[in-house]
């Protein structure tokens, strides 16, 4: 009885060794900023065998991610043109998946896959090498603007499609900019190489900017308070005002006086 149990709790250590060791365990974690390029980390060195560049293969539960056999690459279609897992890097059996102007629908666990068997055969078996869960983060600021100065705010990508503005003193948001449509022609804005410069702020223009994609969700959130120019103190302007205004009256230009001496000397030595 003893014996069995004891080989039972035995069996059940086996167990949870194997578990503990299975791939599955190993989540890597990584987080970017929406907008930012994203690199989730993966090695494959241990498995390689052979000196052909090894094919990868990226997914999440619901998606192909990316594929890379040699030069040969395929994109899934959430990820053309974003995700990339550079050949040079992966002949040295780095497999990191960089991905490109990271969304908050990237956001979830990828797996990399390493795919075995012979080029020429069909039938063909997948090795698991990594679990990587990427967390999509907005991003936030807090900025204090001097009054009649301007604002530079950042869009961070081409998935922004609108800036909205809510006063400190107010509840209601207005929306200042929008990527396609006529938004009002406001001369106080102006959209450059993704930046919105918002011209001469005044004291209303203290409050919370934010930029959403197309389903609304913030990109960024930025809080603005205005801050009054800083002016010399009082005493120091009038100082300088009267030391100009000695300047001027009690002492005349140095040329002048020479012409007055050199004048009188000649009248003098004349008479
Ligand atoms: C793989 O490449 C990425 C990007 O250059 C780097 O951050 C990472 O450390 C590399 N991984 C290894 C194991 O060298």
């Amino acid at each position: 009885m003893d014996r069995v149990n004891r080989y039972s709790a035995f069996l059940m250590l086996r167990l949870l060794i194997c578990v503990g060791s299975s791939p599955l365990s190993v989540l890597f974690y990584t987080s970017s900023k929406v907008g930012l390029p994203a690199v989730l980390p993966c090695t494959v060195e241990s498995h390689l065998e052979s000196e052909r560049a090894p094919h990868i293969q990226w997914q999440t539960v619901s998606d192909s991610v990316f594929e890379r056999m040699g030069q040969e690459q395929f994109q899934g279609e959430a990820y053309i043109n974003r995700a990339d897992v550079p050949e040079h890097m992966l002949v040295k059996g780095n497999c990191s998946l960089f991905l490109q102007d990271v969304r908050f629908s990237d956001a979830g666990v990828y797996e990399s896959y390493l795919v075995v068997g012979e080029p020429s055969k069909p039938v063909k078996s997948r090795i698991f090498l990594q679990s990587v869960q990427l967390v999509v983060v907005d991003h936030k600021a807090i900025r204090s603007v001097q009054l009649g100065s301007d604002l530079i705010l950042d869009l961070h990508t081409h998935q922004a499609e609108q800036v909205i503005f809510q006063s400190s003193d107010d509840t209601d948001w207005t929306v200042l900019w929008e990527r396609e449509g006529d938004v009002k022609k406001n001369g106080h804005l102006k959209e450059k190489d993704n930046k919105l410069i918002l011209r001469r702020l005044s004291a209303s223009s203290a409050g919370t900017y934010k930029v959403l994609d197309s389903q609304g969700l913030a990109l960024s959130t930025v809080k603005v308070t205005i801050t009054e120019p800083v002016l010399p103190k009082e005493s120091e302007v009038l100082q300088i005002q009267s030391a100009y205004g000695k300047a001027t009256t009690i002492v005349p230009p140095l040329s002048l006086i020479t012409f007055f001496l050199v004048f009188e000397i000649l009248c003098f030595s004349t008479g």
